[in-house]
């Protein structure tokens, strides 16, 4: 099922997807000149649990356009990212060469890339935004994650808050409750920058293929992978209605129990 889901999340995300950041952040060399002005801005939400990155090898996976992987180079990282997207890709490159940076960008679904080169590499293994609901199943990812990082790697995964998919905003102040947050069933949706495009061009974006995980699904993937999990933060929205959890952040360690009084 996920090599389905890839292929379709594929095809979703390659399409105009470089005109999308162009209409967003400006041209590669834009985006790098507002990169150069302040690195840390960029992943200010998370530095706290990345910590001083300056010669650590990061993996951000899903990375995208390279938001938060060509800052992470700025400060002195040695930053792989893996996408599935060549037109994130393109728009990645270009970026970090305009910033003066160099990133390897692997273009591969994250379920088919070479283990055997990657194996006990990096220090962090960082994702954030958007991410859980392109997995058919957890395990798998976990797994991946797990095989990547080194002995005593950090995971640093974010992303938005599971309540989120049932808790919905209808207008200003008025929000409902609609759905199942139980539900275990794939369904197509939007991809995520189709409704910053012209109505009439709409029509012809490919739906993506997603999965909605609880909050319990997701710290028990992550357990059972046999990472230490250290932390789950729950943050509040990062609009007005700081009163509901917008998004979530997982720490965990690989073969470091840290009690503190050790
Ligand atoms: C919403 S973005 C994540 C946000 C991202 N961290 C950023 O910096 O903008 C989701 C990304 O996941 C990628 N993606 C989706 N499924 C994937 C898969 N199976 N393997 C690798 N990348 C995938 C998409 O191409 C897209 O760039």
């Amino acid at each position: 099922m996920q090599k389905e889901m890839s292929e379709i999340n594929k095809r979703a995300w390659s399409y105009r997807a470089y005109e999308r950041w162009e209409t967003k952040s400006g041209s590669p060399l834009e985006t790098a000149k507002e990169m150069k002005r302040d690195p840390l801005q960029y992943v200010r939400r998370h530095i706290d649990y990345l910590g001083d990155v300056a010669g650590k090898k990061v993996a951000v996976l899903l990375g995208s356009s390279g938001r938060k992987a060509i800052p992470l180079a700025m400060l002195g990282a040695q930053v792989t990212v893996v996408d599935i997207s060549p037109e994130n890709a393109r728009y990645a490159l270009q970026t970090a060469k305009e910033a003066g940076v160099e990133i390897n960008f692997i273009i591969s679904d994250l379920f088919a890339i070479n283990m055997v080169e990657l194996r006990n590499t990096f220090d962090i293994v960082y994702l954030e935004g958007g991410i859980l609901h392109y997995f058919a199943d957890l395990e798998p990812f976990a797994n991946i994650v797990f095989e990547l990082l080194s002995h005593e790697g950090r995971l640093v995964l974010n992303d938005f808050h599971p309540i989120r998919k049932i808790i919905k905003a209808r207008g200003d102040d008025a929000f409902v409750v609609e759905g199942d947050y139980f539900d275990t069933e794939l369904f197509y949706g939007e991809v995520a920058y189709k409704s910053m495009f012209p109505d009439n061009e709409q029509d012809d974006f490919p739906d993506c293929l997603l999965r909605y995980w609880n909050l319990g699904e997701i710290i028990s993937a992550i357990a059972a992978c046999g990472l230490v999990i250290e932390k789950l933060v729950e943050e509040p929205r990062y609009d007005k209605h700081k009163n509901l959890p917008g998004n979530f952040t997982i720490i965990a360690n690989k073969f470091k129990v840290d009690r503190g009084w050790d």
